[in-house]
């Protein structure tokens, strides 16, 4: 049997919490927010990032607004060691921003560690060590007496470490991550961690940052959240603590692991930008706060140029952002279903007619402005695709405003290229059949010289007398006639001809900007004997001769059918 392998696993073993609270509860403000880009999220990298590009990096995170931003792991290698040193001594570091450095619970380690932060202003010394039930077994082969030891021989050397450096004026605060927290039964966890603040001796005033990681994510989101509600409700010192959490994202559920855990308590959240890190990475802090943002809560990280901090993240990590990324990916403000495509036209109308001050725009959950991707085509074109993104497509990129009644055939004929090719069409190629099939339609009737004489009457109306020479294939003809106006003289002026099968329906004109210049577009609609419909569009820097290039555009455009039906 296929299946029988799963027979291997140990399911998890939910925290039971009957009265619990966190599900009633909603995000109303922001976490504290630290990034470990440098650290988790470099030591996952294939190749880890050099000075320069951590360097910059971390000039990138600043921007953003991070406070606290772990820079590594400074008694691991000379290259961590250097990469800190650097942003000290290069003065890197601004007053407001708190740097991080992760320590092993062991002893040569830290005091590596206190000679790495020499110099620094506000400094977070982070330790930790792994307390999970099967670390204990298989890595340590240790009771829970032993790990708790461990932890607080560390805590107690930290203190007294810390002393000529507090007293030396920096400001160093502690954070204790009892890693594999999410894998630790919960008595155990709060635990070990009251007794690392009776140790480090941290108070409600000077509090201590309990991080507690789902190091490998192996539960459902609220289970994780049960374990976050269980812990602090179970940790005697609780006014002593700031409850951070790390989750990673072996499930793929980091996010939602992090937003239920501020549900359950959470102050603060440690992950990384697009979510890089060990294995399937750590939480993606962008998805989170915009997230948040998306409900109306400020999250306290800019991110509104989210191309730019993509592509340093690209450079400088050599991963890839995929292109279903939430907010950052290359596809995510784009729609191919026609159905979707028709929504957000509708939506963006809606927007604009009702100058709504919110934002109420069909399968956008964000409007892409808001992290600064306002000018990518938000409808793109496949087979998938209906009549309205055709033409959206045409009105968003080349000004093109097709009256509705002509979507429908427009529509038609980018599907049938869509299918002829058998891929995306780029809104080039959406252009050029638009051309195609309206503008060049100029065989076999064209306009060759023209005249209009526009008079008043005494009732204040006026009076149009076109003339004009028209071509049909080698022959040319003159014409003349008169109307209330341009299209009516011009329209009765080839009446005689054996242009008369049509009668004249309905048009629509509007300016577009071509380059410097601007000319006037016109969507014409004429009705055959046979009561079908059929379009034309002509383009002029005259305004009154545009509509008459589009009336000669539906004729031929006519002509052109019958007569490909005849020959067929
Ligand atoms: O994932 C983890 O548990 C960690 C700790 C070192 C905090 O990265
Ligand atoms: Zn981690």
């Amino acid at each position: 049997m296929m299946y029988e392998g799963c027979k291997k696993y140990i399911p998890f073993k939910p925290e039971y919490i009957p009265d619990r609270t966190w599900p009633n509860n909603v995000i109303k403000h922001a976490p504290i927010w630290c990034s470990v880009d440098l650290r988790d999220g470099n030591q996952a990298l294939i190749d880890p990032m050099n000075l320069e590009e951590k360097l910059e990096y971390f000039q990138t995170l600043v921007d953003i607004g991070f406070k606290e931003i772990e820079v590594g792991f400074p008694s691991a290698s000379e290259t961590e060691y250097e990469i800190l040193r650097t942003l000290i001594e290069r003065n890197m570091i601004p007053d407001d921003v708190t740097i991080q450095v992760l320590v092993q619970a062991r002893e040569h380690l830290i005091k590596r560690t206190f000679e790495a932060i020499d110099g620094a202003k506000n400094v977070i010394l982070h330790f930790y060590n792994s307390t999970s039930t099967l670390q204990r077994k298989v890595v340590f082969r240790m009771e829970m007496d032993g790990i708790i030891k461990i932890a607080t021989d560390a805590a107690a050397l930290i203190r007294k470490l810390s002393e000529p450096m507090i007293a030396g004026g920096m400001n160093l605060r502690y954070e204790y991550s009892p890693e594999s927290f999410s894998g630790t039964e919960m008595d155990n966890a709060a635990l070990i961690c009251q007794k690392v603040i009776e140790t480090i001796g941290a108070t409600p005033q000077n509090k201590i940052i309990l991080n507690l990681p789902a190091t490998v994510e192996g539960s459902m989101p609220n289970q994780y959240a049960d374990q976050i509600e269980y812990f602090i409700r179970h940790l005697p010192s609780r006014d002593c603590a700031i409850i951070s959490v790390h989750p990673h994202n072996d499930r793929g559920t980091g996010v939602a692991t992090t937003e239920m855990a501020l549900l359950a308590g959470a102050e603060r959240v440690e992950g990384t930008l697009f979510g890089n890190g060990e294995r399937t990475g750590n939480v993606d802090i962008v998805t989170v706060a915009m997230n948040m943002y998306t409900q109306g809560v400020d999250p306290h990280l800019d991110f509104s140029h989210i191309n730019r901090i993509k592509e340093m993240y690209e450079r400088c990590t050599k991963m890839v952002v995929p292109p279903r990324q939430p907010y950052a990916g290359e596809l995510v403000f784009t729609a191919f279903s026609g159905s979707h495509q028709d929504a957000i036209n509708k939506g963006t109308q809606y927007m604009q007619e009702s100058q709504s001050p919110y934002w109420e725009i069909p399968y956008l959950p964000i409007d892409p402005a808001d992290v600064g991707r306002e000018y990518e085509p938000i409808i793109r074109i496949n087979s998938q695709s209906g009549k309205g993104g055709a033409a959206f497509v045409m009105q968003h990129n080349f000004g093109y405003d097709l009256p509705k009644v002509m979507h429908a055939e427009f529509g038609h004929i980018v599907q049938v290229e869509t299918d002829r090719v058998g891929k995306e069409l780029p809104a080039e190629r959406v252009f050029e059949l638009f051309k195609e099939a309206y503008i060049d339609a100029t065989y076999p009737y064209e306009l060759l010289r023209h005249s209009f004489q526009e008079t008043t009457g005494a009732d204040g109306k006026s009076h149009v007398k076109f003339c004009g020479t028209l071509r049909h294939t080698d022959t040319t003809f003159d014409v003349s006639g008169e109307g209330n106006g341009p299209i009516d003289a011009f329209f009765n002026a080839i009446h005689g001809q054996k242009m008369d099968r049509f009668t004249f329906v309905d048009y629509k004109e509007h300016a577009i900007s071509d380059g410097s210049d601007s000319m006037a577009v016109a969507y014409i609609q004429l009705r055959d004997k046979d009561g079908k419909d059929v379009f034309g569009v002509g383009i002029d820097h005259n305004i009154n001769l545009a509509p008459l290039r589009g009336i000669l555009s539906a004729i031929n455009r006519a002509w052109c059918a019958r007569h490909r039906k005849a020959n067929a």
